[in-house]
């Protein structure tokens, strides 16, 4: 397959022998060796890259990105964040002035991602940076780089990849064992005819497969250039999501009719993994502990699955089966996920041992309406606490008809142990994730209560 992109303001045309081949693994091969390899599987933000396209430029994991996903694209990496002339870009020189690097192997990525920030005019520092590690410097010296950066022009030479006319670049022609389909329809087309191919979305999880399994996938099609499965559409009841949204254009929207589920996924690993993972991906791969999935189910929300030219709805928590089985068929896929419009009652809680990127350790989701101070409706799902991202339906039971009071949910909480039997894992033991999870219904009715129960509200 031969693809095309721009690679520091220059269109390169690449054949791609092995579809599978990191960004990183290709800009090492490339003589491109300022983008470092630190852990190969996201958590360190060392091999940070910049990917341009009409969506604007965001910082992205080169480690976790395969050649074919920069087709149509413009990719900056570090030694492109230079001007030609080797001129500083501002983050670069304030980096120097204000001592923000002791290693060369954290920086090229802090570079990379303060450069996209400062492109974006983004200052939320805490968030952006929250997926580049450094252990050396410490982050005060780089977030007042960064800060001193923030009013300086965006120099001449990243303004290319802004103004870029992507069309130019033909997206790239199949190969005999990868498919970059265009549209949805082409997507259903070959995927019916080619059921035990492999779909790459954002890849973050189908990256690790290849790094760190050494799985072979025989044959692949990558989802990100089909633009009509990454449109959130609002409908006379709510909005349908499509599969391939990434998680953050999906906390960027839900910031308005559902702000729980925002907060949330603030917390979903890192800015650049979110730049790129999709909420279909975060579906279709069945983890126990997704974030997406409980606060969805929470919410009452509806799948479509597609397969050729047919479709079928199934309210979300029916597609999780069993550990890693889903109700899926072959040569089908998830096309889109609906939700209601709002949802002014959902609350979602997320434990894991990191307070930024980590997987969760248990995530609860609380959607509960009371009317006349009695609970009406109750719609309860955890992740972390079962083989599937489950309802709690023996403790919503319990709860409906009771007054909402925290007397109500302390009478309720045992029926989280006929609705659960949680495992023991490197992430946290059986009895912690059912004592964490009553706690977090605890801390709901709390909330309902007016107390403070976010860490980043709670103060000493
Ligand atoms: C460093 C790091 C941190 C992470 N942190 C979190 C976190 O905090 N919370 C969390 O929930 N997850 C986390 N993840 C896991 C991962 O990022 C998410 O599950 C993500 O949403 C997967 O989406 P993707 O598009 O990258 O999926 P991909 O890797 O492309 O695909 C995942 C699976 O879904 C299938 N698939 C993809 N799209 C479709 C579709 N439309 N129809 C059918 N099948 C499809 C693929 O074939 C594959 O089996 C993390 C991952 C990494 C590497
Ligand atoms: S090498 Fe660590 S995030 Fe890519
Ligand atoms: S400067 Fe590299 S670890 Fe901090």
């Amino acid at each position: 397959m031969e693809i095309a992109f721009l690679l520091n303001g220059e269109t390169r045309r690449v054949t791609v022998e092995n579809p599978l081949e990191s960004v990183l693994d290709w800009l090492s091969a490339t003589g491109l060796s300022g983008t470092k390899e630190g852990c190969n599987e996201g958590d360190c933000g060392a091999c940070t890259v910049i990917v341009t396209d009409e969506n604007g430029p965001r910082a992205v994991n080169a480690c976790l990105m395969m050649l074919p996903q920069l087709a149509g694209k413009a990719l900056r990496t570090v030694e492109g964040v230079a001007g030609p002339q080797g001129q500083l870009h501002p983050v670069q020189q304030a980096m120097v002035d204000h001592h923000g690097s002791q290693c060369g192997f954290c920086t090229p990525g802090f570079i990379t991602s303060l450069a996209a920030a400062h492109t974006n005019r983004r200052a939320d520092y805490d968030d952006l940076l929250a997926g580049n590690l450094c252990r050396c410097t410490g982050y005060a010296p780089i977030i007042r780089a960064a800060e001193a950066a923030a009013e300086a022009a965006v120099p001449d030479w990243m303004q290319g990849d802004l103004t870029f006319d992507f069309a130019q670049l033909a997206t790239g022609a199949a190969g005999q064992t990868a498919f970059l389909p265009q549209t949805v329809d082409e997507l259903a087309d070959w995927y019916e005819t080619h059921p035990e191919a492999t779909l790459i979305a954002g890849g973050t999880d189908v990256a690790l497969w290849v790094t760190k399994q050494l799985r072979d996938l025989p044959e692949v099609a990558f989802l990100n250039q089909c633009k009509d499965l990454a449109q959130i559409q609002e409908t006379e009841t709510g909005y349908d999501i499509g599969a391939g949204v990434t998680i953050a254009a999906l906390r960027a929207w839900a910031a308005g009719p559902h702000p729980a589920l925002a907060d949330l996924l603030r917390r979903f690993a890192s800015e650049q993994v979110r730049q790129v993972a999709t909420i279909g991906g975060n579906i279709a791969n069945g983890s126990p502990i997704g974030d997406g999935p409980p606060a969805l189910i929470a919410l009452g929300a509806t799948l479509t699955l597609r397969r050729g030219h047919s479709r079928r709805r199934l309210p979300l928590e029916d597609f999780f089966l069993d550990y890693r089985k889903q109700d899926q068929l072959p040569g089908e896929f998830v096309e889109s996920v609906s939700v209601p419009k709002s949802a002014p009652d959902l609350a979602c809680y997320k434990l894991s041992k990191r307070f930024d990127q980590d997987i969760s350790s248990v995530c609860g989701c609380f959607n509960i309406t009371a009317k006349s101070s009695k609970i009406e409706t109750a719609r309860v799902a955890f992740g972390g606490l079962a083989g599937v991202p489950k309802r709690a339906t023996a403790f919503e039971t319990a709860l409906i008809g009771q007054p909402l009071t925290e007397d109500s949910f302390a009478s309720a909480l045992p029926a989280l142990t006929q609705d659960f039997t949680p495992m023991s894992d490197m992430r946290a033991s059986a009895a912690y994730r059912m004592n964490a999870a009553q706690a977090m219904a605890l801390r709901y009715i709390r909330a309902c209560g007016g107390e403070a129960v976010s860490v980043l509200e709670v103060t000493p």
